[in-house]
């Protein structure tokens, strides 16, 4: 079980993965939230400390560099939580995408930064054409192509490139690192289908920390754990 850290074990809040890098990290982080109130800016401020998080070794637990077996999505791929905010405010998580294996199109909902740790992405962002209006539908186009190597990081700043989608393309499974500023994979966020413009509901889970029950009833729940 990826799980080493200082946390509240009944909810899997807090250092899920307690070393100092991380902590280095989610420090900084609250430091720059509350300098900075612009999200735009805070994520150009964040750079040089996740990036000095990518650059750093031995910081990421084997079992949360590894696929995850039980992923319903299929694939392999495993999201697990390193460090949740226990109000929902702010998430660090790795991303595991088996070599070949492609996460849905999906977005995120808030700002953040991410970046590749290990092998290499392909990353396909998707500009929305329709006003958002009818959330079963949206009319996508590819707005941007490109390949993270290790090292190399991105921005989100919803709604501008928040919808898209990654591929492994290294020969060994990649690993990306994200700091959202949400729980992200325990969000109702959104699946796309760009072929038939067809948009579902999906909280794509850790696989190492519960998700808060749900206040409502939904028809389709954590099925899909995915990104
Ligand atoms: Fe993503």
């Amino acid at each position: 079980m990826c799980d080493t850290g200082q946390h509240d074990h009944a909810s899997g809040f807090g250092f899920l993965v307690d070393v100092p890098e991380i902590r280095e990290l989610i420090a900084e982080t609250h430091r720059v939230i509350e300098q900075l109130p612009a999200n735009e800016d805070r994520v150009e401020a964040l750079r040089p400390a996740f990036q000095k998080l990518l650059a750093a070794d031995g910081w990421l637990p084997p079992d949360c560099a590894s696929p995850d077996d039980r992923s319903k999505m299929g694939g392999g791929i495993g999201q697990y939580a390193l460090y949740r905010a226990k109000d929902g405010s702010l998430c660090l998580f790795s991303l595991v995408v088996p070599v070949g294996a492609e996460t849905p199109v999906h977005d995120h909902l808030a700002w953040g930064v991410v970046g590749v740790y290990r092998g290499a992405q392909d990353e396909t962002v998707y500009r929305r054409l329709d006003d958002g209006n009818d959330s079963t539908r949206a009319s996508l186009e590819v707005s941007k192509r490109q390949t993270l190597a290790r090292g190399e990081c991105y921005t989100l700043l919803p709604p501008t490139d928040d919808i898209h989608f990654v591929k492994t393309v290294s020969d060994v499974p990649s690993i990306s690192i994200h700091l959202l500023a949400n729980d992200t994979a325990c969000i109702w966020r959104h699946r796309f289908d760009p072929v038939h413009g067809i948009v579902t509901p999906f909280r794509s889970g850790y696989a190492n920390a519960p998700c808060p029950p749900e206040t409502k009833t939904r028809s389709e729940d954590a099925d899909g754990r995915s990104i």
